[in-house]
């Protein structure tokens, strides 16, 4: 029996940060050996908001991927996909955005937070909502039964339920009382995707707002221990002394909680800040920063060795193998939707250099 089929990714603005490393890469490094694993870089996302820069969309591209390996992401076990170019997504988007109310592309607080945090005002492109559509024709072209994400990316796995519930029941013939469970066995083309957010969902910035490369606050996969040490430094908490009663629900606490693994430590700590009992913030700062080192440190290392034009044409090379894969897996699933469309004149194959 073939394994089931996890798809995820991220778009290519900038490097990796702590709020991917607990929201999803934990997940995906768990689940390599059991899933038959897809990861793809988004990069037609990235110029829904950046037309205008793409020398710097590719070397995002480049980085997202160095990250992905260096966290461990084995690319003999699992594909790496680049979106542009797997032509069957651009194609399934179209189809599905027929299947979706303009209305409720917009009625998404993802993009609307999204809108507001990259100041993009009312005069963003076409494009911008559309890569909502476009984000549901990633997961579903590969037919994934999970979709590992930070909790922001749940409000994007909604719509893709929907509208692979709405093609099975249109083009499928699938009795619309389905269990979501069952719609394959009951002759849908689309298995219904479950989002399966990390064992942190939602990883603060360092200033408290959510942590993004367009609010600067953020801690980088590959920040220098210093880096580290300055930015876990900065967090606020208001709190005066080390004898006053501290509260452990701030930010600094949800970072000792996110990064501190021993659970006994992260107790006594708790019980010691919240009683005042001579803790003061730089200390608990101190250990967290270790903490997060103890996780960065190695990534930081690994990812350097691809620092160099020899290893990044390494990183190339992977991205054009993995993307051949799946792009056997995503024809499959193009030509399957397009039959049930009766849109059945031919197939094709694709030729990749
Ligand atoms: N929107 C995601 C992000 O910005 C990236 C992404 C694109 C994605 N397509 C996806 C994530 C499909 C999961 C599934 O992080």
């Amino acid at each position: 029996m073939s394994k089931p089929r996890i798809l995820t990714g991220d778009t290519p603005t900038g490097k990796l940060h702590l709020g991917h490393y607990v929201g999803s890469i934990e997940s995906r490094l768990r689940l390599q050996d059991k899933y038959d694993c897809y990861f793809l870089i988004a990069n037609m996302h990235a110029f829904t908001t950046r037309a205008d820069k793409p020398d710097e969309i590719r070397q995002s591209t480049i980085e997202i991927v160095k990250d992905w390996l260096a966290c461990g992401i084995d690319p003999d076990r699992s594909t790496i996909v680049l979106q542009t170019e797997v032509p069957a997504i651009a194609e399934l988007t179209w189809f599905l955005a027929m299947l979706l109310p303009f209305n409720r592309v917009l009625r998404n607080p993802t993009l609307k937070t999204e809108i507001e945090d990259k100041g993009l005002g009312d005069s963003y492109s076409f494009g911008f909502p559309m890569y909502a559509v476009g984000q549901c024709a990633d997961i579903l072209i590969f037919r994934p039964e999970l979709v590992p994400v930070g909790e922001d990316q749940v409000a994007h796995i909604e719509p893709c339920r929907e509208v692979a519930r709405r093609f099975n029941q249109l083009y499928c013939g699938v009795d619309p009382h389905t269990e979501d469970g069952d719609y394959v066995a009951a002759g849908g083309l689309f298995p219904i995707p479950k989002a399966e957010v990390g064992r942190v969902g939602r990883l603060p910035g360092v200033d408290g707002k959510k942590m993004s490369k367009s609010l600067n606050n953020a801690i980088y996969l590959s920040d220098t221990a210093k880096q580290i040490k300055k930015k876990v430094g900065s967090i606020f908490t208001g709190r005066q002394t080390m004898d006053e009663p501290g509260d452990t629900t701030n930010l600094l606490f949800d970072y000792v909680r996110a990064f501190i693994h021993d659970e006994s430590r992260v107790a006594e700590l708790e019980k010691k800040y919240s009683e005042g009992d001579n803790i003061g913030d730089g200390h608990v700062k101190v250990e967290v920063a270790e903490a997060i080192e103890k996780i960065v440190g190695p990534i930081r290392d690994r990812r350097a060795e691809f620092d160099s034009p020899a290893g990044e044409e390494e990183i190339v090379e992977i991205i054009k193998a993995g993307t051949k894969r799946a792009n056997l897996v995503a024809e499959a699933t193009l030509y399957e939707a397009k039959k049930a469309m009766r849109l059945d004149f031919g197939g094709r194959s694709l030729e990749q250099r």
